[in-house]
């Protein structure tokens, strides 16, 4: 029997006076005979299969023709009901079937932790906590988990040091335990992969930090070179004249000012290490290198903001304000920087010295290593430049904001730490050469403890690519693995009671004595992906903070508030406030 068809669907009908469904367009084939089982629009049924009738069987064929939708017109709307089933498959599986399916997994196995709810998990929850700790300062102690990882501390408090969270649909377990998490970073096999949006990521820095396997490997063989300690010290003098500008500038604001002087030293040193960056990365203008790292700040603020919304997918894709402006301020410092690579290149190709800087030493050991599959295309120099700035001036900013704000609160230990730099250099420029390195132990000391305490990368996340053993369980793949840094170093069981206590003497017999579970000490990560540069910021660090014990004293102003908080890294909220007394 012919069915009868209403005319709700108009717009998409390709002949004037016939109107099909959805469905009619997915599924027509023209009926041998006619076209009588389709009404004519407009017309009630009876008089519009007269009408049929009383045509030709020539006027059928033609209008059978003229009605025939062309195979184009057919498939655009069968392509779009194919689309929306998939998108409403993907979504259901990724948003309830999946989380379902891997909370079960792990619950099974005995894991506690909070419940996936849809669509962000916890997200929403840590927002809200984090903004509640944020509106209050804390008491000037260096307990300062509860107000840097609130949802992670309670979470871990409820359900133990190994527990279930969401990051939006993606269960996220959080391993609190020392030696699990040493497993997990010695992994050399990349099962336990970087956790990275690509996306995101490349709008601030991808390179070496977030590649893996075959790629990762050689960019780090390239790399390496390039942080060993005999061409660190050929940047030592770079090193020297930043920290000597920061000084002179210090010294004369304060012959300027009458008695001591108020200086918050946060953006001090985000300038000092952007500057020392400037110089060992790319010897560029000082104004030059200032550009990147000021838009960098401004990205690490956006990219924040961005990170709530990651689990909505495509949202980088939608044209918000935030989303415009972190493209464009990509889109400025690659074109900075690819102007940067050219001008050295073309240098390098006139035969003339590639620096000693990284980017000189990074170009010359790409050509050491030959073309082809060892060599890095500039797309791929770019991204390990970005990450140079971000790396090298962000995390080396906060360990010496730390530092000093640590020694003002224990003028005890500021004193030792002169003494001993007055005792190795006197009133010289100090100079790290690999003998004097050894010399500062008390220095050494403090920066540990500094970095124990205050971690820059307070959290390091991995994600299983399979089912993986780890302890007691079996992880299935497509769970993130959270590796909360800056818990396991203040926690009592590891550290002793005093875990919360600033006691740099814990480190007197080298790293793997100061702990119970040992090692515990990951402020730069472990295993085969351990920071690169840590000897890079530990000079720097060294260099900066004696010069500085060489010519001041300080001490909190009172307008500090104790606020550590993350964005991204470990950041002084209300800034770094200290008072300096010329020496
Ligand atoms: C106090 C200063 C620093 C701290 C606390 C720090 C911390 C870290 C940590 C925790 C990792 C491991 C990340 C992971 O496993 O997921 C890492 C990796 C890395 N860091 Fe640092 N970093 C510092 C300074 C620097 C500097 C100065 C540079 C370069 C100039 C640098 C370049 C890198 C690079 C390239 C990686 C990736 C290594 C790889 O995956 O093979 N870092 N850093």
């Amino acid at each position: 029997m012919p069915t009868k068809r209403t005319n709700h669907w108009p717009a998409l009908c390709p002949v004037a006076d016939k109107r099909f469904d959805v469905y009619e367009f997915a599924t027509y084939i023209p009926p041998a005979g006619g076209i009588s089982h389709y009404t004519v629009a407009g017309l009630p049924s009876s008089r519009s299969r007269a009408l049929v009738q009383k045509r030709k069987p020539m006027d059928n064929v033609a209008a059978a023709v003229a009605a025939s939708p062309s195979p184009g017109s057919l498939l655009l709307p069968g392509l779009l009901t194919l689309l929306v089933a998939w998108a409403g498959y993907h979504a259901v599986e990724r948003f309830w079937l999946r989380p379902q399916r891997l909370s079960r997994a792990l619950r099974s196995q005995g894991l506690g932790g909070t419940e996936y709810r849809f669509p962000a998990g916890d997200l929403t929850e840590n927002a809200r906590l984090n903004a509640e700790v944020r509106s209050r300062p804390m008491p000037p102690c260096h307990d300062v988990v509860p107000r840097v990882m609130p949802h992670l501390l309670n979470t871990v408090k409820e359900h133990g040091n190994i527990c279930i969270t969401w990051f939006g649909p993606v269960p996220r377990v959080i391993i609190g335990e020392a030696e699990l998490v040493r497993d997990i970073l010695s992994n050399k096999f990349g099962h336990f992969g970087k956790f990275t949006n690509k996306r995101l990521g490349k709008l601030l820095a991808l390179g070496l930090a977030s590649i893996e396997g075959e790629k990762w490997a050689k960019h780090r063989r390239i790399l390496n070179p390039a942080f060993h300690l005999e061409k660190l010290k050929l940047m030592m003098p770079a090193f020297s004249t930043c920290c000597t500008e920061l000084i002179d500038r210090w010294e004369s604001k304060l012959a300027g000012s009458e008695g001591p002087y108020e200086v918050d030293i946060w953006p001090e040193f985000q300038n000092l290490t952007g500057d020392v960056i400037s110089h060992t990365a790319f010897g560029s203008s000082f104004m030059e290198g200032r550009r990147i790292f000021q838009l960098q700040g401004e990205q690490a603020e956006r990219l924040i903001k961005a990170f709530q919304y990651m689990y909505i997918p495509g949202f980088l894709f939608f044209p918000t304000p935030n989303n415009r402006r972190m493209k464009e301020i990509n889109q400025e410092i690659e074109g900075i920087l690819r102007g940067m690579i050219k001008k050295r290149e073309s240098l390098i190709e006139k035969g003339e010295a590639s620096g000693n800087d990284l980017l000189g030493l990074l170009l010359q050991s790409i050509m050491n290593s030959g073309k082809g599959s060892l060599s890095m295309s500039t797309e791929d120099v770019i991204e390990e430049c970005k990450l140079f700035y971000f790396a090298g001036m962000e995390t080396t900013s906060v360990l010496l904001t730390w530092t000093l704000v640590l020694l003002s609160m224990h003028p005890e230990w500021q004193d030792r730490a002169r003494k001993e730099v007055l005792s190795v250099f006197g009133s010289d420029k100090p100079s790290f050469d690999v003998p004097n390195l050894h010399l500062v132990y008390q220095v050494t000391m403090i920066l540990y403890e500094v970095l124990r305490l205050y971690p820059p990368a307070v959290t390091l996340n991995r994600r299983t690519f399979k089912e993986m053993q780890l302890g007691s369980i079996q992880y299935p793949a497509g769970v993130i693995l959270e590796l909360p840094i800056i818990l396991i170093h203040h926690n009592t069981d590891i550290w002793g009671k005093d875990a919360h206590e600033f006691k740099p003497e814990r480190f007197a017999e080298g790293i793997s004595k100061a702990s119970n579970d040992r090692p515990a000490f990951f402020p730069f990560g472990w295993g085969p992906r351990i920071c690169i540069g840590q000897n890079f910021a530990l000079l720097e660090a060294k260099m900066a903070l004696s010069m500085i014990l060489q010519r001041f004293e300080f001490q909190l102003s009172p307008t500090y508030t104790h606020a550590p908080y993350t964005i991204i890294t470990l950041h002084p909220q209300h800034g770094a406030q200290i008072i300096l007394k010329k020496l």
